[in-house]
């Protein structure tokens, strides 16, 4: 038997206003998205936008659905329509906001274990590293230099 330990790294800046007016400008977009979010059932409104190697940005929200399940989050929907509109595109990089009307989302809220696998996909596919900020609605940004740091031992290819 040998112990594994796995180490990971993020960033988390106090504010948005410490970063680069590029990664601002990114999630401006993702705000803008998170402002057009469908979510009646949770209230928890989560915005997401993508930089492309076109220079293109791609947005989207997370979208709910009565039968609760059949609903998407903000990532997939994303990342699936970066993924069919510019295939042959390579993602920067990532900035998601969620904001919920329940109560006041202050530290940086994390992609959920679906959207990091749909990620890890992407990220697989390009050979390259996509950056993620995810932030609350106000507060504190985290970033994550690559999908790999949010998900270790990921199921990819290789294993197939
Ligand atoms: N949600 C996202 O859009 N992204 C995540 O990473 C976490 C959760 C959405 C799904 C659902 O519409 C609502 O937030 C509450 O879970």
């Amino acid at each position: 038997m040998k112990e594994l330990k796995i180490e990971t790294t993020l960033y988390v800046y106090d504010a948005l206003s410490d970063l680069d007016n590029d990664v601002q400008d990114l999630m401006a977009h993702a705000v803008q998205a998170r402002e057009k979010a469908y979510a009646p059932y949770s209230k928890f409104f989560v915005g997401t936008a993508l930089l492309l190697d076109n220079g293109e940005i791609i947005t989207g929200s997370n979208q709910e659905n009565a039968s609760y399940p059949s609903g998407l989050c903000a990532e997939r929907t994303a990342i699936y329509y970066a993924g069919a509109k510019y295939p042959e595109a390579q993602i920067i990089s990532m900035a998601v906001t969620a904001a919920s009307q329940l109560n006041k989302t202050i530290a940086p809220i994390p992609p959920c274990g679906a959207c990091r696998q749909a990620i890890a996909e992407y990220e697989v596919k390009q050979e390259s590293p996509i950056k993620i900020y995810f932030m609350g609605e106000t507060g504190a940004v985290a970033v994550s230099n690559s999908l790999a740091n949010l998900l270790p031992l990921l199921f990819d290819k290789a294993y197939l």
